[in-house]
Formats: structure tokens, sequence, C-alpha cells
């Protein structure tokens, strides 16, 4: 459109003119926010453009092969990937509280891409996919990328001394998504629901290990496949499965079973400020529950969030 057309003018001039003959870095995440970020910068200094795609271990199923592969074979981005799994599932060991989860994965989260950036050397610039929502609501809003999550904290880390670039601050989602297709960005990268930084970390209650991720996995898979075989992907905010704490008793044959709880969370929202839950057809919860249950060795039970938000939130930590 005209609009996000004199929009692309007006940042890649802006953006020239801030950064000069300077090194800019950005956290890809294959999230929307961060791809078009990286996208509109491309399109205004090229190749002193350099992303860093860090995969903490909390992805989704084959999520961190497919983000990369869509970098490097559909666009122009040079882009550092680094897998710390094993560093990250060691921070996550034994910790059960959400809000030391969310605090581990973010400054380790830090610690990897200074470490990157460190071997680049000279970066000045670091640009992040701020959108408005996260201005107006930056104190209580918890939907923020974990580099930002210290700014106010004395004795910053490196990277956070670097000057911010954020050419998405007066955009919402939705008019990230527009801005992102006139940039040529295909629909598979514009219409991907959002996912949080700590991922799959905060959808595991209680530890995050390897078996616990194994089962989320797995019931993660069978939710989108369906979400998007029954035309309904696109159609929520975010659709996804939350792995609960505890056990409960099931039957199969005629042995008893005691086996985990996966909880199915789908959501209309336009900005993540307020969330409603949203009306799956029956028959799609329905075959949701039954792959699950049948696919997914050592679960028994599937259940359907009804919350809104507030006072609930979207995640469930
Ligand atoms: P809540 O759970 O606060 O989530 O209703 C609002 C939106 O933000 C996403 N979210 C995050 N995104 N880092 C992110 O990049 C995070 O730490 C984080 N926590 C929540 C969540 O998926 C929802 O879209």
């Amino acid at each position: 459109s005209w609009t996000m057309h004199s929009f692309i003018e007006a940042n890649v001039q802006a953006i020239r003119e801030k950064v000069g003959n300077g090194k800019v870095i950005c956290a890809l995440s294959g999230g929307v926010d961060s791809s078009v970020t990286a996208a509109i910068i491309h399109r205004a200094i090229g190749d002193q453009l350099t992303c860093i795609y860090v995969n903490n271990g909390l992805m989704r199923t084959n999520e961190s092969e497919s983000i990369l592969r869509f970098f490097r074979q559909k666009t122009k981005l040079n882009v550092i990937d680094v897998d710390a799994t094993e560093f990250f599932l060691g921070e996550l060991a034994g910790v059960l509280d959400p809000e030391v989860k969310r605090k581990r994965i973010g400054l380790g989260f830090i610690k990897i891409f200074e470490e990157e950036a460190h071997k680049i050397g000279e970066v000045q610039y670091l640009a992040q996919g701020t959108l408005y929502p996260d201005v107006i609501e930056s104190v209580s809003f918890r939907g923020e990328a974990p580099i930002k999550s210290h700014h106010n904290v004395g004795g910053l880390p490196d990277v956070m001394k670097l000057d911010l670039i954020e050419p998405l601050r007066e955009l919402f989602k939705d008019e990230v998504r527009e801005l992102g297709l006139e940039l040529g960005l295909p629909e598979e990268a514009i219409y991907r629901q959002p996912f949080p930084g700590p991922g799959l970390g905060i959808r595991i209650m209680g530890e995050v290990t390897r078996e616990r991720l194994e089962i989320l996995r797995q019931a993660d898979v069978i939710v989108l496949e369906e979400m998007r075989k029954a035309g309904w992907y696109r159609k929520v905010w975010q659709s996804f499965a939350v792995l609960l704490p505890i056990q409960t008793v099931g039957v199969m044959g005629d042995g008893r079973t005691y086996e985990h709880v996966i909880a199915l969370r789908a959501v209309d929202s336009r900005d993540a400020m307020t969330a409603d839950w949203s009306r799956l057809p029956y028959d799609l919860l329905g075959t949701i529950s039954s792959r699950i249950i049948n696919e997914v060795r050592g679960v028994n039970r599937v259940c359907y969030d009804i919350s809104s938000k507030p006072p609930a939130t979207i995640e469930w930590e």
C-alpha cells in the first residue's frame, strides 16, 4: 500500500542517516517482528547488518531448522546461528519458579548474544523489533524479548550499551505484517503465530527436562497440524499446548494409567494486551484431543483453557 511504501522510504532514509558506516546486529527469533526489523534494516544498509539466531533448545519441533532454512534460502540476510541447547537446559535444571526460569533464559540469551557480538567486533547498533504495544505497556507487558528486560539495571551488559534501532516502534502487529509483505517476506514468515522468547520453557509447568520437552513437542506439533488442516491456524492469535505438572488417572484396556495432562490454549487478540479464548469447533478440539492421547506416550488427558486475558495471561507462566 501507499502508506507502507512511504513508511519504508522514510525509515530506510532515517536508518541510513543514523547508522552511516556503522555495524548493526539484530537478534532473529524467526518471529514476524524480528524478521521484519531485519528486512527493513537490510534494505537500508545491506551487509552492515549481521543477524544472530540463538537456538535455546526450547523451540517447537523442527522449528530452529525451518527458521534457519528459511533465512538462508529465502532472504539475503547474513545470519550467524548458535546452538546453545546444552547451555540453556543446564541453566534450567532444577528450576521450578516461572520468574526464575524467565530470568535464567533471558540472561542466558544476553550472554550468548554478547559473545557473538564480540566476535563480530566494533558493533555500534542493536536492532530490535519493539512494537507500539511494547512501548506503551513497557512496564507491565511481559511479552518482551529477553534482551530488553534489564534496561534499568545498573552495570548493563555491553550489548545494551549499544544504540537502539527500533523501526517498528509505531506499529501494531497487523501493520507489521503488512509491512513485511511489502518488503517481500513470504507469507510463511508473516503469518507465523507469535512465540515467546522463553519458548517451551514457559509452557512446561515445573521443571524443564529433555523428557518433558519431548512430550510437549509431540503434543504441540499435533495442535499446529490440526489447526492448519482445519483452516484455523491464521484465524487465531496463538494456539499451543501446555504440559501440566500433575498426573491423572485413566484407563487403557483393563489397566489403570496414571499419566500427564496437556492443556490446549488458543486465543483471539489484536495486540496481546487483552485476549479471549478462541471458540474452536468441538470437532477440531475432539480431533486434537484424541490424537494427543493416542499418539503421545505418557499423556492420558487433554483440557481446553477457557480463560480470557485479563485476568489470566496468554501464556501459563
Ligand atoms: P502474556 O502471557 O503476557 O503474553 O499474556 C502476551 C504475549 O507475549 C508473548 N510473550 C512473550 N514474548 N518474550 C516474548 O518475546 C517473552 O518473554 C514473552 N512472554 C510472553 C506471549 O506468547 C503472548 O503473545
